[in-house]
């Protein structure tokens, strides 16, 4: 067995720790007996070079700019499938057959409608409510509900659980969408698909019915499976990190979408709109490089750097392309803003200050213009990021309750606060 030595050169103690490797990717250094060996813990604030788990769903290659679900290159999905399709085989692991698929769809279909008393926890939202803040309450919310399947500790309750979540967060969404604006709500359809359904919940109206656009529900399919899944990201790990407490997942979903909701994770594409809009004019771009190099100003890049991507985010080349091809056949009013980003992606990658970070842009950097282009307003860009992702945080959370010996996640710390010392009354301090 390979191992890597690990010596405390104070006692001249020393362990072996086993190196396991994996299909693709670095090999890790099994250090699970360290504390009890050499009574250290390791130190990794942020995990940048910590494997939490095992995993067979998704590889990343940040130097290559590799995407795989389950084996597959994301741009030969984002080319050949569909969403649901790409549901189907991040939650069971293989492409489905035809019956296969008609069954799934049946599923899902059968689970898009909430229950009604849902409908009336909107109403506790303030109008001005951001919908992020809604999609964590009734998410979270679900758990009072569906009580038919709480047993996590059956496989049918959590594979039943899974489907309801993906096949409810459209439904869900949309309504935060109608609720801020005052429209009545849409029921889902099971005549249409799952990204056609999204976008006529969202844009239907009694007196005049949506009119699906083709191309604007193949560019939201593409975002989607983008956007599905992503390995051990923040919002995935906060899933499993609830999830080991056998919290129930819906509960384990709703800190999930909270977490996505930050500027620097799920909540950067609306993040660089705002920005883009801010900039205005491409003859205020290099002011704008300047602000995001000073390290006194907070102001970053957004929708540029990742902790993993040190390289071209493969889906960001993908995004961009389909960007265009959306922007061109729309002939959208939308094309200052791609006009800006593209000239800014341009000047930043010729740039010392990201070209040494290895600063690229990521998914969202692209992915706000479609949506404005779609008409989506810019509070939904994070929720619509969240429904994406629903698929990825279950189906990582379900092969997470597969394991045989699962634990509960419990890190430990470097404790730099007071010695241990005695209580003082409030007369002698
Ligand atoms: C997503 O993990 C995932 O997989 C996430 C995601 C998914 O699908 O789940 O891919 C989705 O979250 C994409 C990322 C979206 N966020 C943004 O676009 C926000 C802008 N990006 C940054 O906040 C940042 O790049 C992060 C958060 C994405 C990554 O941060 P890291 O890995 O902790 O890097 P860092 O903060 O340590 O930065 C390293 C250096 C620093 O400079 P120095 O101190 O070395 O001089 O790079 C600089 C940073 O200041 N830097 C940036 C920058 N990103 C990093 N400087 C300006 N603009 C930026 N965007």
């Amino acid at each position: 067995m390979d191992t890597v030595t690990i010596t405390d050169n104070r006692t001249g103690k020393s362990i072996e720790c086993p190196i396991k490797q994996g299909t693709h990717g670095p090999d890790v250094i099994d250090c699970q007996t360290l504390y009890k060996e050499l009574g250290m813990f390791t130190f990794d604030p942020a995990f940048v070079t910590t494997a939490s788990c095992e995993s067979k769903i998704t590889f990343i290659d940040g130097d290559k700019g590799i995407l795989l679900y389950r084996g597959y290159p994301i741009e030969q999905l984002a080319e050949n499938s569909n969403y649901l399709e790409v549901c189907y085989l991040l939650l069971y692991g293989e492409l489905p057959t035809t019956t296969e698929m008609e069954g799934f769809t049946d599923n899902i279909n059968r689970h898009t409608i909430l229950n009604e008393g849902l409908l009336r926890f909107y109403n506790g939202f303030r109008h001005n409510a951001h919908p992020m803040s809604i999609l964590v309450g009734v998410v979270g919310a679900l758990s009072s509900y569906y009580y038919d399947a709480m047993d996590i500790n059956d496989p049918e309750h959590r594979n039943r659980s899974a489907l309801r979540l993906i096949a409810k967060m459209p439904t869900i969404a949309a309504n935060s969408h109608n609720y801020l604006i005052g429209h009545p709500y849409v029921y889902p359809r099971n005549d249409v698909g799952y990204v056609e359904n999204l976008m006529q919940m969202m844009f239907s109206m009694p007196n005049r019915p949506y009119e699906i656009n083709e191309v604007a529900v193949k560019a939201l399919e593409i975002m989607m499976i983008l956007h599905a899944e992503h390995e051990q990201n923040a919002s995935t790990s906060t899933v499993r990190l609830a999830g080991s407490s056998q919290a129930h997942p819906f509960s384990c979903v709703a800190g999930g979408i909270a977490t996505l909701w930050g500027p620097a994770h799920g909540g950067a594409n609306e993040a660089v709109i705002r920005m883009l809009q801010e900039i205005g004019d491409v003859k205020n771009i290099p002011k704008y490089i300047e602000r995001f190099k000073d390290k006194n100003d907070p102001t970053r890049l957004m929708g540029f750097g990742h902790r993993v991507y040190k390289n071209y985010d493969p889906r960001a080349k993908i995004i961009r392309n389909s960007c265009h091809d959306l922007l061109n056949a729309l002939g959208t009013a939308d094309q200052p803003l791609f006009e800006i980003a593209m000239e800014l992606e341009r000047i930043a990658l010729e740039d010392d200050y990201f070209i040494e970070r290895k600063l690229y842009p990521n998914v969202d950097f692209y992915s706000g213009i479609i949506l404005s282009a779609l008409d989506i307003p810019l509070n939904m860009f994070t929720v619509l990021f969240a429904v994406a992702r629903s698929v990825g945080w279950v189906s990582q959370w379900m092969e997470m309750m597969n394991e045989e010996n699962l634990r509960i996640g419990r890190p430990r710390q470097l404790y730099i606060g007071a010695s241990q010392r005695d209580y003082v009354s409030m007369k002698q301090r």
